[in-house]
């Protein structure tokens, strides 16, 4: 059954280098790109009566003035390859604690010792890694029972 979460807006990010998708490494992330990915979460959003902004970022300092600087029930990131260096992403996320769930395409423990440590994950609500497309479309069905059964709590 489709939970409907009424209301919700959903910030989703997608970190460096993610424009690139389609011709990014197409063995390692797929042949979708960016513009079919974040179409497919616009009609899932929907679906869910849910409000979806999407912003692309190859800049630290722009995803942490998005998170930091705009109104949303709860935050989708794919940080790409900040999820494994910045702090400055991770504060941003305690500074303003909305529930987070992070994402990525590839599955991140399966590939360099270096991606398989996560500055994100300890934060978040939880992962969802190494489904493609499909990682994001999970996470935004995670995301309206989470907002549904939060909703009922609070009544
Ligand atoms: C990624 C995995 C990261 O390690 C990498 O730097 C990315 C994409 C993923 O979605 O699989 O850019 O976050």
């Amino acid at each position: 059954m489709k939970p409907k979460t009424k209301n919700n807006k959903i910030l989703v990010i997608h970190g460096p280098n993610l424009h690139l998708l389609g011709s990014r490494e197409p063995q390692i992330y797929g042949k979708f790109t960016l513009k079919d990915i974040n179409a497919e979460l616009q009609k899932e959003a929907k679906q869910n009566g849910l409000s979806l902004e999407v912003l692309q970022s190859n800049s630290e300092g722009d995803i942490v003035e998005k998170i930091t600087g705009s109104k949303y029930d709860l935050l989708i990131i794919n940080p790409a390859a900040y999820t494994h260096t910045s702090v400055a992403i991770r504060d941003a996320i305690l500074a303003v604690s909305k529930p987070v769930i992070e994402v990525h395409l590839s599955n991140i423990y399966k590939r360099e010792d270096f991606r398989k440590k996560s500055l994100i994950n300890d934060i978040a609500i939880g992962v969802i890694t190494g489904f493609g497309p499909l990682s994001y479309i999970l996470a935004l069905t995670a995301a309206a029972q989470f907002l549904k059964s939060a909703a009922k709590t609070s009544k």
